[in-house]
């Protein structure tokens, strides 16, 4: 079972208040980014805070991801041995299968402890949309770093000139195969950032959206929207419950054997038996970390 990554929080690089402050919220991981956040004048700053973060132990109990920037540009170089120490390396701009690779073979040309990150794929250009099933499949490899896919919406809205709606109808069939591509080859998948800050009810109906779309998490930008994506992709405690139920109802002698059983009125097979069986080891997984924000 994956860790949770119900909220994913982007951090500028060259925000130390931020990056101070990131320490203490309850996000489930932390992006810190020296790629479109990060003004070209600023880059090197923003790469010498993340080699000071990780040298004094980065985040405890979080994630910590660096996104670099695109591997064509002259930072890509400095910032994978920055980030080198991280949990994962996010890759923006992803087009298709082999900037994956170049990503993994810039990362296993490093030594020692630079063997380390995870590697995270943005999903955010039209190309990338039509080579997610290539994209995805490259973590079927024997020793693929390739964990994550994180979709980049605001890029893809820019790239393709649909327009963002409440309801993400532009962007619908695009979010879906997504989590299919990630589904069929065992990945992560995140949701894309809610850019109306202060707007707290378009940011949980968009969390919710995602949930239903199958997202694992959401993708932020502020402090204010964690405690959204920890609810709404964390199970509810009616979820729970009927988890709960599943499992007792499995477990009774009278139900010893059998591949289909009622339980709340409702045809429950083996199969819900399993998914009850993840969701309450995410609950565990989630109950042993901070609290909510
Ligand atoms: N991570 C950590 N802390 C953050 C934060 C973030 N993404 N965004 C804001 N904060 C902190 C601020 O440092 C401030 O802390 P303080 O009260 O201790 O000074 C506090 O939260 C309140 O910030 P606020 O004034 O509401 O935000 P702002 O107007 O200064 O900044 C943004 C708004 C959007 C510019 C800022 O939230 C941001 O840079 N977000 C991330 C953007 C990003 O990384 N984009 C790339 C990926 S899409
Ligand atoms: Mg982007």
């Amino acid at each position: 079972l994956p860790r949770p990554r119900r909220s994913v929080l982007y951090v500028p690089g060259n925000k130390p208040r931020s990056l101070e402050k990131a320490a203490s919220l309850a996000a489930d991981v932390i992006i810190v980014d020296l790629e479109d956040a990060v003004a070209p004048g600023a880059k090197a700053e923003a790469r010498d805070a993340v080699t000071a973060l990780i040298a004094r132990g980065g985040y405890p109990g979080k994630e910590l991801v660096v996104r670099v920037n695109g591997l064509d540009t002259e930072e890509a170089a400095e910032d994978l041995v920055a980030a080198a120490g991280a949990d994962a390396v996010l890759l923006p701009k992803v087009n298709g299968p082999e900037d994956i690779r170049r990503a993994e073979a810039g990362l296993n040309a490093l030594r020692g402890e630079h063997s380390r990150p995870a590697l995270w794929a943005m999903i955010e250009t039209p190309k990338a949309i039509l080579n997610l099933q290539a994209i995805a499949a490259e973590a079927e490899r024997t020793e693929s770093r390739l964990s994550v896919l994180v979709l980049g919406t605001n890029d893809l809205v820019k790239e393709t000139r649909v327009q963002m709606t409440a309801s993400r109808m532009a962007l619908l069939g695009w979010l879906s195969h997504a989590v299919l591509a990630a589904r069929a080859h065992g990945l992560t998948v995140l949701d894309g950032v809610y850019n109306g800050l202060g707007d707290a009810e378009g940011l949980a109906a968009e969390c919710r959206h995602g949930r239903v779309l199958g997202f694992d998490g959401k993708t932020l930008i502020h402090p204010d929207q964690i405690g959204a994506a920890n609810r709404v992709f964390g199970p509810s405690e009616a979820e729970i419950a009927e988890a709960q139920a599943i499992v007792a109802a499995f477990a009774l002698p009278e139900n010893a054997g059998k591949g289909v059983i009622t339980v709340g009125g409702k045809m429950t097979e083996l199969l819900h038996l399993a998914m009850a069986e993840r969701m309450l080891a995410m609950a565990q997984m989630i109950g042993t970390r901070q609290p909510v924000s």
